[in-house]
Parts: C-alpha cells; structure tokens; sequence
C-alpha cells in the first residue's frame, strides 16, 4: 500500500480532537502523489462531509472553474484541507459551516504534514485565512499578502490566496467577477511556476 493510501486509512480514525463525532467521516486530501502542486482549504463543507472528498461542493466548483482558467489540470493536483472533519452547527434542517478553532487545527496538523512530505510538492498553495495561518503562522494575513511567495520548509515555492467560497459569498455579480478574476490571476502565477518545475 503507498504512504498517502495508508495516511487515509490512519486518518479514517483520527480521534485527536472532537469533531469525529459529528462528522459523518474524515475527509482526507484527494489526488496523485506524484502532484506538484497542493491545494490547502478550510474544511470539508457539507457536501464533501456526506461525500468523503475535499472540494466537490460549490466551493469546489468555482476551484474547479478557476483551475480551468488558470490553466492548472486537477487530475494533477492534489486537494485537501487543514480540517478533516466537517465542523457545523444546526440551522432548523440545514448544517451550517461553523469555523475550526485553533486546537483543531493544530490537532489536524500532523495529517497535513504527512501529507505533504508523502507527496514533496513543488509548490503549496493556502486557500483562505485558515490554511494559510495553519501553514504559515497566525500573523499571515491573505488581504495583505496573497499571491506572494512565502520563504517555508513546506516546499520550494508557497503561496496563500482567498478561499473559493468567499467568491460565492459576494453580494452582487460585478463583485463575483472581480473576486474571481483575483483568484485566477493568483492562480496563473501557479501555473508559471508549475511549468518551470516540470
Ligand atoms: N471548503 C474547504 O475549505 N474545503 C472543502 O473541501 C470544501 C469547502
């Protein structure tokens, strides 16, 4: 069995925080060891919890949009979260994201590390506030210092952007599309260093 399908299975019965127990399962990161970029979210939302797989929600759609535009291939990226489990808090029928704190961050970490160092990518990418100070330090601030490349053990070439879900978060469609055109414009810088590094 390779070192990430075994991380999985691990992962499967992480118990080092609570939210196990109202997670319906560990969500791990997906895609191929040998990706030269990985992509670092929150947490798993709602539809990745019943799912079991980072990323495949709204969210996960305008990732997956971007991507695209950016020229970045997901079937050679890898996709995981600071969080393996979904954190929520009832509203009437509907589970509303409710944000990890700090020592559930911290208790995730080391799926994280593993992660990375199963895979050695060239180049790490933080999806919103929560990964990147997960990564990069609670000082790291995304409205400060996205799309710029951060000095870090993690790998050659680090760098931190919005999350996806704050481009659905906008009010309006003019404001949608500038926030979408920001995180492509990010993700292209990605995309210059990936061809260098193949
Ligand atoms: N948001 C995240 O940060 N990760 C997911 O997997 C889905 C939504």
């Amino acid at each position: 069995m390779d070192e990430l399908e075994q991380l999985r299975r691990d992962a499967a019965e992480c118990r080092a925080c609570p939210l196990w127990q109202t997670g319906t399962q560990t969500v791990f990161g997906e895609g191929t060891a040998s990706a030269q970029v990985v992509f670092v979210g929150e947490q798993p939302g709602d539809q990745e919890d019943k799912q079991g797989r980072p990323f495949v929600g709204p969210a996960g759609r305008v990732l997956d949009e971007a991507l695209e535009l950016a020229g970045i291939d997901r079937s050679a990226t890898y996709v995981t979260n600071a969080v393996k489990h979904f954190k929520w808090t009832a509203r009437g029928k509907r589970r509303i994201h409710a944000k990890p704190n700090w020592s559930e961050i911290a208790a995730c970490n080391p799926w994280l590390q593993s992660e990375l160092e199963a895979i050695e990518p060239a180049v790490v990418v933080c999806l919103g506030a929560t990964a990147a100070q997960a990564l990069l330090g609670k000082q790291f601030r995304v409205t400060k210092q996205r799309g710029t490349w951060v000095e870090s053990d993690l790998a050659p070439h680090v760098t931190a952007t919005i999350h996806p879900s704050s481009i659905l978060r906008q009010r309006t469609d003019d404001e949608r599309h500038k926030e979408m055109a920001g995180f492509v414009a990010d993700l292209r810088l990605v995309a210059t260093v990936l061809e260098k590094a193949s």
